[in-house]
């Protein structure tokens, strides 16, 4: 193959991307913050800060799809004689002599040398604070003293990400910030209803600053030649109204050799209403100063930057594999797991391709993306089903996105897609697997956020199930409502209207008969998912732990819902196979989606996933067929396309699925997402040579060298989509960090291809393995217990023969649950 330049590689001792060219292809990001306080940033340090909602109260601005690309961040303008750079490249693009940037486990290192200074920053979140520190490290390397200029720059944004960017008129008018010392406020519309206030500080004097950006940038200027650094004088600027920025103007002599900190922080604070003011019109500063206070020292900051780092250690020493093959590791250990955190915290609402505005957590998104995350911090988790349950109607329907600073359900989109409830049962399944709670099934939890509605967690799961059994169409399957899983597959849309929304329009559900093969599917497994859970509820009811459940109610439950699974099954076998696949859906006429009798997109990933997962027709060989036609017709170089072949038209009554070109997205793209349930199908049939192939070449470890440069977005994370086979440039990515991909590669290794499978009574391990795997341990952690798991395939691919467990031989494969160490060998 043609040596491809490279931009980066990894460095998995210090678990961090490495990236060595400012110029990648696009840019690469990562994330800082755990908790409430969030920032992106890119390896030019471009990006945003924002408290909880990027929406709602976004602090920093910034700007989408730009030109040029990814403009606006925390910016630091060294100015040395005549010459300006930034120490990450951008804006000004002085080139460098030495860049790197290196993206970690909540942290960013960005470091620049021109002329003989070396400018590093280190940008994270510390752990339980609402502030970014930015620690700059400048260094004179040279036998001369060197006399810089140094100013910062952040640009405020006025709260609301939306009205930000549309609502001049009032915009114009609204701006206020306060100066005091090293520290400028940014206070708009705090006079009135807002109680909260951002700043930005540096803990040093300082010899000027600016907070009006024309003043500052000046009106034709750019980012890159700013009016005062180029004149190298701050103007000492107050903001009234226009675009409030906040610069701090530092005058910086370096002897030989010498090198100085400066920590420069961007928070932000809230105040009680009564406590708002110190003075008429002047904030009360009082927490911004103890915030201030308790970041404002090099030694501060560095042992916040260690508890970082140790949380981090913490976090990912829960599940640590060594299999000898540092492809696999590095994306087990480390980067596959930090994406299921960043997913769970944002959903999809903030990246450089979700632009924060437009949509909320989502209620099916939400439930994948927790089980990518829930060994890590199982009480965040519960809260998460707690909150996504609580959007849920009394009917099981649900909202299909909420708002997360009001936790509220999102009417603009409304609810009825008609997969969104069986996941709550599948996130809820393995909170209670991970940390044998089953007190959250008792959790009193309203619907629709309405106080007095409240009913048991499990009342929502029996509910979540029937919404399906309420809604079957004519051949006994579920009917899909606005869409199922893909969101672009609109049956009951008929929308000829470019303005509309396919997704919010109304649908014409009435008389329809869509159905959906994927929900099927879906319901087959979380319906058995369903039935244990009833049942291990019981057994433990039965030797007496509390529940407000009584075990013959279960038994019944389980009984009724096993009579559901099985009619589910007759009907996908009878009316949902297409001779060598699972077809895809219905139509609003009954005409079927998916089928060698339509003309294009014959064959679809989605139901062969699901259904393959839920072993229906098995023993007729349905299975087998379904995963030898996803090799056969889906898959390509670098993954399984969605459908196949592309739509080359738009049909009006599929909806938006035809509305992209052929390859991308939900048109025949690979949908990285719903290559795990085909992978999974594959772990469950045994088929591990099959699962691996499949695996490695979704995995970013394993193509980012010759993705470097063709793929484009970031080669240490998962994307949502790479363009087809279809389409005019195949394996090319797209949409990275938020997607469900993260939490299904996640479950997929984790647990069906290395086989360590929490369950109620302990773990369970069954592996599915190519056969040239060799042996390898798994150390996890599960509730109060720690696993030294050695794992002998004995080329294998699928079959625990024996399993030993504190030397001595145990029966069946679930190893079963004790506190403390223990160790496991297991042969296959
Ligand atoms: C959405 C998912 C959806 C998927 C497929 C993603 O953008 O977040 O909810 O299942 O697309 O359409």
């Amino acid at each position: 193959m043609e040596q491809q330049k490279r931009y980066g590689h990894f460095d998995d001792q210090h678990r961090e991307y490495v990236i060595t060219d400012p110029q990648t292809p696009w840019p690469w990001i990562n994330y800082l913050g755990n908790e409430d306080f969030f920032s992106l940033i890119s390896n030019t340090a471009g990006g945003y800060s924002f408290y909880k909602d990027a929406k709602f109260r976004r602090i920093t601005r910034y700007r989408y799809n730009n030109v040029p690309m990814d403009n606006g961040g925390r910016y630091f303008y060294i100015k040395d004689g005549d010459t300006v750079w930034n120490p990450g490249w951008k804006p000004c693009k002085t080139p460098l002599d030495f860049y790197e940037c290196r993206h970690g486990m909540g942290y960013t290192r960005i470091t620049g040398r021109k002329s003989q200074v070396e400018a590093s920053v280190l940008f994270f979140v510390p752990l339980g604070k609402w502030a970014e520190v930015q620690k700059l490290t400048l260094k004179n390397t040279s036998q001369q003293t060197k006399q810089l200029k140094l100013f910062s720059f952040e640009e405020w944004c006025l709260w609301n990400a939306a009205t930000d960017m549309e609502n001049f008129q009032r915009n114009f008018s609204t701006g206020e910030v306060e100066i005091e010392g090293s520290t400028i406020y940014h206070k708009t519309e705090y006079r009135e209803r807002r109680n909260h206030y951002a700043f930005y500080h540096v803990n040093t004097e300082i010899q000027g600053f600016d907070t009006d950006r024309e003043t500052f940038v000046g009106l034709y200027n750019e980012f890159a030649d700013p009016q005062a650094v180029i004149e190298g004088r701050p103007h000492n600027s107050h903001a009234h109204g226009w675009s409030p920025i906040a610069s701090h103007y530092i005058e910086v002599t370096l002897q030989p050799g010498e090198q100085r900190d400066f920590i420069f922080l961007l928070g932000y604070i809230e105040n009680e209403h009564d406590k708002k003011f110190s003075a008429p019109q002047v904030i009360n500063k009082e927490k911004a100063h103890q915030l201030i206070a308790e970041l404002d020292t090099t030694e501060k900051v560095d042992k916040a930057f260690a508890e970082l780092c140790q949380y981090w250690d913490a976090l990912l020493n829960i599940y640590k594999v060594k299999t000898g093959n540092p492809k696999l590791d590095r994306m087990v250990n480390i980067w596959n797991q930090y994406q299921c955190m960043v997913t769970f915290n944002f959903s999809r609402s903030a990246s450089f391709f979700e632009s924060g505005v437009g949509r909320g957590m989502g209620f099916r998104d939400s439930n994948q993306d927790l089980v990518g995350f829930v060994h890590q911090i199982p009480p965040r988790a519960r809260q998460r089903i707690i909150d996504i349950a609580s959007t849920q109607f009394p009917d099981g329907g649900c909202y299909h996105q909420y708002q997360p600073l009001t936790k509220r359900g999102n009417n603009d989109i409304g609810g009825g897609f008609n997969d969104d409830p069986c996941w709550l049962i599948f996130g809820t399944v393995a909170y209670i697997k991970e940390t044998g709670d089953f007190s959250i099934l008792d959790e009193m939890v309203p619907f629709d956020n309405q106080p007095g509605t409240e009913v048991t967690l499990f009342e929502h799961l029996r509910v979540s199930m029937d919404h399906v059994i309420n809604n079957l169409g004519p051949h006994a399957l579920p009917l899909i409502g606005r869409a199922d899983w893909n969101d672009c597959l609109n049956l009951n849309c008929f929308s000829m209207d470019p303005n509309e929304s396919f997704q919010t329009t109304e649908n014409v559900t009435e008389g329809s008969k869509a159905e959906s093969l994927m929900i099927a599917g879906l319901f087959v497994v979380t319906g058995k998912d369903y039935i244990a859970l009833c049942k291990a509820l019981a057994e433990r009811i039965e030797n007496g732990e509390f529940s407000t459940l009584n075990s013959q109610f279960l038994a019944a439950e389980a009984a009724r819902m096993q009579q559901a699974v099985d009619a589910m099954i007759v009907a996908v076998e009878k009316h949902g196979w297409d001779g060598e696949w699972y077809l895809r859906a219905y139509d609003y006429y009954g005409r079927k989606i998916g089928s060698h009798e339509c003309d294009e997109a014959k064959i679809f990933i989605e139901s062969q996933g699901w259904c393959t997962m839920a072993e229906i027709g098995a023993e007729q060989g349905m299975v087998a067929k379904s995963l030898d036609a996803c090799k056969k017709y889906l898959e390509c170089e670098h993954g399984m396309v969605l459908n196949n072949p592309a739509f080359s038209r738009f049909i009006y009554e599929y909806g938006e699925i035809s509305s992209y070109p052929e390859g991308y997205k939900e048109n025949a793209g690979i949908f990285c997402h719903n290559n795990p349930w085909v992978i999974i199908g594959e772990c469950i049939a045994g088929r591990g040579n099959d699962a691996w192939s499949h695996y490695a070449k979704i995995l970013p470890s394993y193509v980012e060298e010759k993705y470097q440069t063709l793929h484009k977005v970031e080669p240490y994370v998962n994307c949502q989509m790479v363009a087809g086979k279809d389409a005019f440039r195949p394996g090319e990515g797209k949409n990275s960090w938020l997607t469900g991909t993260a939490a299904w590669m996640w479950y997929t290794v984790s647990e069906f291809i290395l086989g360590i499978k929490p369950d109620y009574d302990g773990i369970r391990i069954d592996p599915c393995l190519p056969e040239t795997a060799g042996d390898y341990t798994v150390s996890r952690r599960f509730r109060e217990a720690e696993y030294e798991i050695a794992i002998h395939p004995n080329g294998a691919q699928k079959g625990v023969k024996q399993i030993v467990l504190d030397g001595k031989p145990i029966e069946g494969t679930v190893i079963p649950y004790s506190k403390g160490r223990h160790t496991v060998e297991v042969t296959m």
